[in-house]
């Protein structure tokens, strides 16, 4: 038989080594080198509300309590910190890094020119497709978009003529689609004609909650997981390796299409994919895994704001009144240019309006604190540390917007230096959107075609139970209608 004291002292010691660990847990978590910044207690030891805020598609109301309590710099976890004041949001997209968090995102085993946390082999990729996407470029890629806008008006028009509504939220998601995977992948996917997604965007949405957990409950990349043999990660494996077959057996196409024609249809990277004889300035896996990355960079991110705006404008008599006036007296044709369509100024302020109040990537854009730490405000923030700037509440800053919840595309023509240095829609910069200039014009064109042609759209509510609600933001990194839809007639 064994002494009573032997039995009575294992749960003593296991006891003891608890008290100590939590003790110590404690002790660092309140010494720790977030310690001093403003922020919630718990903050200190957990970010798990933060982790349960994400889950319910509130962390912009969560973060926008947090600063509204504790300031401009705010500890969202031991490890985050958010900023949301003009200097402190400048200097994190100027000067900070991307962390390794961006190529845990996708699934590639090659990090494409949004997912590289290497500053050089960025600046190497930027310069190399940037040219594709620049501002001079868009008059080669115009007609694509053009032909997608003639189908998404046509596809509205067949809607409402036999519905009696058009969801303006799916059909923005179709042309958006279909502007991207031509220009990417040289074909269109048709949605538009097709009314419905392609297989490959159906992949993609079931592969972003995927990639989320694994990085939130793992920490780990794609290629350490894939070959887990237990559901999700053999599912998921599959849908990748089917979405590679198909991006690769479209570019080989598209190379195929360059060889043989003489007036080749543009695309994102026509001049450096290597035509007739000359050789590719691209390798095979990096066009893949761009032309994959432009495919989820370029769709929602557009549908989205566009959405908002057509939302906004339907419920404002005044400035749709203004902005048709002053598109009827630009006298343009059936189908105009990017420069005449970029002459309507009042155009731009409302576009500018929309990506102010409704950016689509609403979730924080997390940078590095480099060696030595940094001021952000008027914390001292160490290296290492993740800062967010939070720049959707920046842009809603009364300091800076007057009635900033308002919709009002006036205020940018009278736009002061800290308006215009307070918006940050397309990030900011070396890595601020490459796709910036050519999204401008799909949503100037978009449009234009929309108030061309249905004159007397309204908002549909209450058919299908439509209600304002439905529009309200929720954060799942994009900021969507919660009811992913808007209804119109
Ligand atoms: C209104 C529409 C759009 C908005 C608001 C938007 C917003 C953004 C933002 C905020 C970033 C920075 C992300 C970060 O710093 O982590 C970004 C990056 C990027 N966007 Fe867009 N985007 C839009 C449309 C597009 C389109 C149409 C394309 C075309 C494919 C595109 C391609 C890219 C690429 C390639 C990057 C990565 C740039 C880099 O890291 O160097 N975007 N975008």
């Amino acid at each position: 038989m064994q002494p009573v004291n032997d039995l009575l002292s294992f749960p003593l010691i296991f006891l003891v080594l608890a008290l100590s660990g939590a003790t110590l847990f404690i002790y660092f978590s309140l010494t720790g080198p977030l310690a001093h910044i403003p922020g919630p207690f718990y903050t200190k030891f957990t970010g798990v509300v933060l982790f349960i805020n994400i889950f319910r598609g509130k962390r912009h109301v969560y973060l926008t309590s947090l600063h509204a309590k504790y300031g401009p710099t705010v500890r969202i976890n031991p490890r985050e910190v958010s900023v949301v004041d003009s200097e402190s949001v400048k200097q994190v997209f100027k000067t900070f890094l991307k962390p390794v968090f961006y190529e845990y995102l996708t699934a590639e085993p090659t990090p494409s020119v949004f997912t590289t946390t290497d500053p050089l082999y960025h600046a190497k990729l930027r310069k190399l497709l940037g040219s594709g996407m620049s501002e001079s470029s868009l008059k080669s890629l115009q007609p694509v978009v053009q032909s997608k806008v003639d189908l998404l008006m046509s596809g509205l028009r067949k809607e409402r003529d036999e519905k009696g509504f058009m969801d303006l939220y799916k059909w923005n998601h179709f042309y958006a689609t279909d502007v991207i995977a031509e220009l990417s992948f040289g074909q269109s996917f048709e949605t538009l004609e097709n009314g419905k997604d392609h297989q490959y965007v159906q992949d993609i949405q079931a592969l972003v909650p995927y990639n989320i957990l694994r990085v939130t409950v793992t920490g780990r990349p794609h290629k350490e997981t894939k070959d887990w043999p237990i559901w999700p990660f053999t599912a998921m494996e599959k849908i990748n390796v089917r979405l590679l077959d198909h991006a690769q057996s479209a570019l080989n196409r598209y190379r195929h299409h360059l060889v043989q024609s003489d007036n080749p249809r543009p695309n994102f990277f026509d001049k450096i994919m290597g035509e007739k004889g000359h050789e590719a300035a691209i390798n095979e896996d990096e066009l893949v895994s761009n032309a994959k990355l432009y495919l989820v960079a370029g769709t929602d991110t557009l549908a989205l704001p566009l959405t908002y705006l057509f939302y906004a404008l339907l419920k404002s008599p005044r400035v749709r009144a203004r902005l048709l006036q002053e598109i009827k007296l630009a006298e343009l044709p059936q189908q105009p240019t990017n420069d005449q369509l970029r002459a309507i100024t009042y155009l731009d302020c409302v576009i500018d309006e929309s990506l102010r109040l409704y950016p689509p990537i609403v979730g924080p854009l997390p940078r590095v604190v480099p060696g030595g730490g940094r001021m952000l405000g008027k914390c001292f923030v160490p290296q290492g540390t993740t800062a967010n700037p939070f720049t959707y509440l920046l842009q809603r800053n009364p300091e800076i917007f007057q009635d900033p919840e308002t919709w009002n595309p006036d205020r940018w023509e009278s736009a002061t230096k800290e308006m215009k240095e307070a918006m940050w829609p397309f990030g900011g910069g070396s890595r601020i959107c490459m796709g910036r200039h050519l999204a401008r014009m799909e949503m100037r064109m978009a449009v234009v075609a929309f108030l061309r042609n249905f004159e007397t759209a309204e908002v549909a509510y209450g058919v299908e139970g439509f209600a304002p609600e439905d529009m309200e933001v929720v954060d799942t990194i994009l900021g969507k209608p919660v009811a992913e839809k808007l209804l119109v007639r």
